[in-house]
């Protein structure tokens, strides 16, 4: 590993109400990845947003190569070598994934483009990663993982010296995530640098040369990748010890409390029943396509189905559309916070009372005393780091955006609550503080269903899982059966 690359010295940032950045140094090595931690807003983003050209710099330089530069624009970063790979989605959804791709060489302004050749280079680039789409495809048409790789792709095709990856793996499914890992590897071998963001401690430190903690905006430390281990770096992180990760499970399940009878889909599942007991936390593991999401959504009237029967203490429900669900106590945590979840324009009480209005009417309009002391309550419960309850969504660190859908669907006082991948982006001490949220709902009698692709969540807080394969239920783990192997297979279809 050579010379330094890129380097920050002091750099602060302050938005409205917030510092998010006081006095932070870090230096990039050709060749290596440096990963930067830190809990839910941190400042990680925000200093890669700098470095990439997308916010100004209140105090501090930044030198690529030993000369200082001043970025204006993400182009300025892309012309000086730099490219970032953004942890929210920021392609633009009705272009070709070619034209995404190449979106840096199409608005240069050349009168002339061949089109084939770039179609042809972009086809051969998507098949390093084993993506199976043609570059013709509008991005809108891809999931979210297969987005996020087409955003690799167009960070690779700059050359970069420096890449910047904030959180890509959150979306991937395993096998895409080794082949991301390949594919660094392989960025490594050319010298290019790598900034890395993860809250997946496994994963940092499986691929970091160093990594550099940062809390509440500050510098903690930089620590030797290859002699490090997980707990030193969460304690650094939240400056504490973590103990009791996951809440103890639950010591005997009640009566039935929720079923699901014969609920089948033209496409996505067929013939799925289930029900879950008071007290317990019912786990839905299975691997992405298997079709999750979708009885989920179709138990809530989201999606449509084609036969079936939900029942919610002994009462069977009409649920026609996602209204109905809610009017019944039933909530549904998308997986999918941005486009499905947040109104990101909107402000953070707002969000929190969006899904039912009558908790905040007045006597004629609806009472901005009461939203503001609902959304105060939940915010709090999930301990949401926002500069006050009027900041726009779009404003807040990515973690504490996935704290506000899940204060949404607390607000309603669900009955049940299906949780789709709820902890995407939540930091290592406040993953474990929702592990505690949810069994303290649990005792109290509220349903809890939680689909996770996350085999250790799982294990470590489900008191059964069910198992799903293409779009069947192919097995239930309960006691000594929630392990790795034994889900594994089943979900593999073994
Ligand atoms: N454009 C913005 N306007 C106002 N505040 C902002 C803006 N961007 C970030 N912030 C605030 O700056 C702080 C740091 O946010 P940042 O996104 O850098 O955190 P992070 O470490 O990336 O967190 P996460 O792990 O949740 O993604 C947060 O308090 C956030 O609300
Ligand atoms: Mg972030």
């Amino acid at each position: 590993m050579g010379e330094v690359i890129l380097e920050a010295k002091n750099i602060s940032k302050t938005f409205p109400g917030v510092k998010a950045l006081t006095n932070v140094s870090i230096t990039l090595k050709k060749g290596e990845v440096h990963s930067i931690v830190g809990e839910n807003g941190a400042g990680k983003s925000t200093l890669m947003k700098i470095i990439s050209g997308i916010y100004s710099i209140d105090e501090g330089t930044l030198e690529i190569a030993g000369k200082k530069v001043d970025l204006k624009s993400v182009n300025d970063a892309f012309n000086n070598g730099i490219a970032i790979v953004h942890q929210e989605l920021v392609n633009c959804q009705n272009v070709t994934v070619m034209e995404n791709i190449y979106m840096h060489k199409i608005s240069s302004g050349k009168s002339f483009m061949n089109w084939r050749e770039l179609n042809k280079q972009a086809a051969e680039e998507l098949k390093k990663f084993n993506l199976n789409i043609s570059p013709s495809t509008t991005m809108s048409k891809l999931s979210v993982s297969e987005q996020q790789i087409v955003e690799i792709v167009k960070a690779l095709s700059v050359n970069a010296k420096v890449i910047i990856l904030d959180e890509p793996t959150a979306s991937l499914t395993e096998t895409e995530t080794e082949n991301l890992f390949k594919i660094i590897a392989d960025l490594k071998q050319r010298g290019v640098g790598v900034l890395y963001i993860s809250h997946r401690m496994e994963e940092i430190c499986s691929i970091s040369d160093r990594i550099t903690i940062l809390r509440d905006g500050e510098y903690i430390d930089t620590l030797d990748g290859s002699c490090v281990d997980k707990v030193t770096i969460v304690n650094k992180m939240i400056g504490r010890e973590l103990v009791d990760y996951y809440p103890k499970k639950s010591s005997g399940p009640g009566e039935v409390m929720f079923e699901v009878k014969n609920f089948s889909h033209e496409k996505y599942f067929k013939n799925i029943s289930f029900d879950l007991r008071k007290n317990e936390i019912h786990g839905f593991f299975g691997l992405v396509g298997c079709g999750r999401s979708e009885l989920a959504k179709s138990i809530c009237g989201i999606d449509s189905k084609v036969s079936g029967d939900v029942v919610l203490n002994g009462e069977t429900l009409k649920i026609k559309e996602y209204a109905d669900s809610v009017e019944n106590g039933i909530v549904y945590l998308t997986e999918d916070r941005k486009t499905e979840g947040l109104f990101l324009e909107m402000s953070v009480k707002q969000n929190v009372s969006a899904l039912f209005l009558d908790n905040i009417r007045g006597k004629f309009f609806l009472s901005n005393v009461k939203e503001s002391a609902q959304a105060e309550k939940y915010c709090s419960r999930m301990k949401t780091k926002c500069s006050s309850l009027n900041q726009k969504c779009m404003n807040l660190s990515g973690g504490n955006q996935q704290k506000v859908l899940i204060a949404k669907a607390l607000s309603i006082n669900p009955k049940l609550i299906i949780l789709d991948e709820p902890t995407k982006g939540i930091d290592v001490g406040a993953k474990s503080e929702i592990y505690n949220m949810l069994r303290e709902l649990a005792e109290q009698g509220v349903g809890v269903i939680v689909i996770s692709s996350d085999m250790s969540e799982v294990i470590g807080l489900c008191d059964r899982v069910s198992i799903i394969h293409e779009g069947q239920m192919v097995g239930e783990a309960r006691d000594e059966e929630i392990n790795e192997k034994f889900i594994l297979h089943r979900a593999s279809g073994i």
